[in-house]
């Protein structure tokens, strides 16, 4: 056993890809990174952040050009083969071969692993209304990520490293998939996942990072992140209500004119703006997420502001 040692550290890990002989991208830029046992961490970025690539990294399917990636204490490039025991894998694009139907896949890959428990098995394709009884080519896009997932999960690792697990799952299918993170990190297992969108994984990660241009900005817990939190309001009134009226309100900023009404930005409760909206015929409330880039300028980028002093 690996006692109090963490699952994933990484030291300084950086990567340049060269991608031709004058230019380079460097896509990892010194990242210190350090996740426990038992920890559903988030690793999220927009897209070209580097997420993909620290994953690789630590997977060793690629070189660092600098630094180092650890996995239960041991160096992930030394003891790969030993490694790679203990963890799932779900990658962003997964190629399988297309002849095959999913039981075929999941018996082959069962039988190099060493056996599969074939009652977890049923339960994850139970669960995961996954039918394995058809062609791969014939998987929805949706189904093969499935698919991917129980290849990911099936040997119970120690770890499960999931590229983008939660893009393009519909929202039962995403109930679904937090449930099997919860058992798992109920039973001690860890798991690091990425994705572009705190809304998918704020519900289960205990943290999440937040990467910029190969650079971490940010690790937080969720509860702290979304604390900070906001959201887009587009209000549209048959008529009379006049900016300032909104603007004055608390947590309401941001405030700009748009086609039958407003856009603002609001943080905190929704009642302050009801209250001023009610005399109004109201045709339409429109509520939209911030971004990740918007909720972390929220968190760090204001300088200790307040909001109402940024308005004025
Ligand atoms: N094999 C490669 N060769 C050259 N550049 C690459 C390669 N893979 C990724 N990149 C670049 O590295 C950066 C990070 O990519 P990636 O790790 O895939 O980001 P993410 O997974 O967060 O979308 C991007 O600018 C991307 O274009
Ligand atoms: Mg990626």
């Amino acid at each position: 056993m690996s006692g109090n040692l963490p699952v994933i550290q990484t030291d300084n890990l950086s990567k340049i890809y060269h991608k031709n002989r004058t230019e380079t991208v460097a896509a990892l830029k010194g990242l210190n990174l350090t996740v426990q046992q038992g920890e559903i961490f988030g690793y999220l970025g927009p897209n070209g952040a580097g997420k993909t690539t620290t994953i690789r990294l630590l997977l060793d399917l690629i070189r660092p050009t600098g630094g180092k990636a650890m996995l239960f204490g041991e160096n992930a490039h030394d003891n790969s083969i030993e490694l790679h025991k203990r963890i799932g894998f779900l990658p962003a694009e997964l190629n399988l071969w297309k002849n095959l139907s999913g039981s075929q896949v999941v018996n082959y890959i069962g039988k190099v692993r060493g056996g599969v428990d074939t009652h977890y098995l049923q339960t994850l394709t139970s669960r995961l209304q996954l039918d394995l009884n058809i062609r791969i080519r014939s998987y929805s896009t949706g189904n093969k990520r499935k698919l991917g997932l129980v290849l990911a999960m099936m040997n119970k690792p120690d770890l499960l490293i999931l590229d983008e697990p939660t893009s393009g799952l519909d929202p039962l299918m995403q109930q679904t998939f937090n449930e099997l993170m919860l058992d798992v990190q109920k039973e001690g297992r860890t798991v690091f996942l990425s994705s572009h969108m705190l809304g998918e994984v704020q519900t289960i990660c205990d943290r999440v990072g937040i990467l910029r241009g190969g650079e971490l900005k940010a690790v937080e817990t969720v509860s702290n992140l979304t604390h900070a939190n906001f959201r887009w309001v587009t209000v549209r009134v048959r008529e009379g209500v006049e900016a300032k009226q909104l603007s004055n309100l608390t947590g309401v900023s941001d405030v700009s004119a748009v086609d039958g009404g407003f856009k603002l930005r609001l943080s905190g409760d929704f009642d302050p703006l009801l209250r001023v909206l009610s005399p109004y015929y109201v045709q339409d409330i429109e509520v939209a997420e911030p971004t990740l880039e918007e909720m972390f300028l929220s968190f760090y980028g204001n300088n200790g502001q307040t909001q109402k002093e940024r308005v004025s």
